[in-house]
């Protein structure tokens, strides 16, 4: 089979017919995450539109890839959530895979900070006609959540963490509390390249990190696990807990 163009060096090497064996990891996993698109049928042109305003926007390149989305996706269909809270939109693209998992009365609220992030965010909800599913708060998001606990909203059946990491402890100690029990609650970003490992405590996003996967692995009824990932995002992880199950 021939391979398509873009792939056809790292065939090569796989092959053993490219002299040069060193290869670039972060090309190889790029080029497997393209396959993957290609072969699986991942993304299409309205996702690819939203990336194309980011950029445009001058949003940074920091969203999920298309795998990524995708699997965000399946683990919302496959639990048949409901409702899912989102914490760091950026323009959406994250979103806009949960809330395409969601039935007709289904509900995505998606919190973020930056209001250019948030008004690029609503065009694209209009633009991916989910704009009746998804509720965008602008602020800081722990003064979101603080206002949503106080209001006493229905609970969450999965919730998205992916805002600034220093928090993540934070974020996921009141995503504990707006779950319902079964509920999943998804981390990114918490292998940053292996930096996870460094225990100076001199990187506010790595002690994020360090912190949020100590509380998971002390909280009481909580069953959790840490998918390394790689791909065109380069090294980095999801931490993935379900809230009040067996260990
Ligand atoms: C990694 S991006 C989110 C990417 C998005 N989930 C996706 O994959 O498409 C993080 C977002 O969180 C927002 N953010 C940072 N600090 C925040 C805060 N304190 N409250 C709410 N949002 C925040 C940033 O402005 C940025 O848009």
């Amino acid at each position: 089979m021939k391979p398509p163009a873009r792939l056809e060096s790292t065939w090569a090497r796989r092959r053993g017919d490219d002299k040069d064996m060193s290869g670039d990891p972060q090309s190889t996993w790029a080029a497997v995450d393209a396959l993957a698109e290609e072969r699986l049928g991942v993304g299409d042109a309205v996702l690819d539109e939203v990336t194309a305003r980011g950029t445009r926007a001058g949003l940074p390149a920091i969203a999920v890839s298309p795998c990524q989305g995708k699997l965000l996706h399946l683990l919302a269909r496959v639990s048949g959530a409901k409702r899912v809270l989102e914490v760091g939109t950026l323009g959406g693209y994250s979103t806009i895979w949960l809330a395409r998992a969601l039935p007709a009365d289904g509900k995505l609220v998606t919190l973020e900070i930056d209001p250019h992030h948030a008004q690029i965010a609503r065009e694209n909800f209009a633009l991916a006609k989910l704009d009746h599913l998804v509720e965008l708060r602008e602020g800081p998001a722990l003064k979101s959540l603080g206002e949503m606990e106080r209001a006493e909203v229905e609970a969450f059946d999965l919730v998205f963490i992916d805002a600034d990491k220093p928090n993540n402890a934070r974020y996921f100690e009141i995503a504990l509390r707006l779950a319902r029990p079964g509920a999943i609650i998804i981390v990114d970003n918490v292998v940053r390249e292996g930096a996870l490992l460094d225990d100076s405590g001199t990187n506010p996003s790595n002690e994020g990190s360090r912190r949020v996967l100590r509380l998971m692995g002390k909280t009481p009824g909580l069953a959790a696990t840490l998918v390394q990932t790689v791909g065109v995002k380069g090294y980095d992880g999801f931490a993935i807990a379900v809230v009040g199950a067996a260990k």
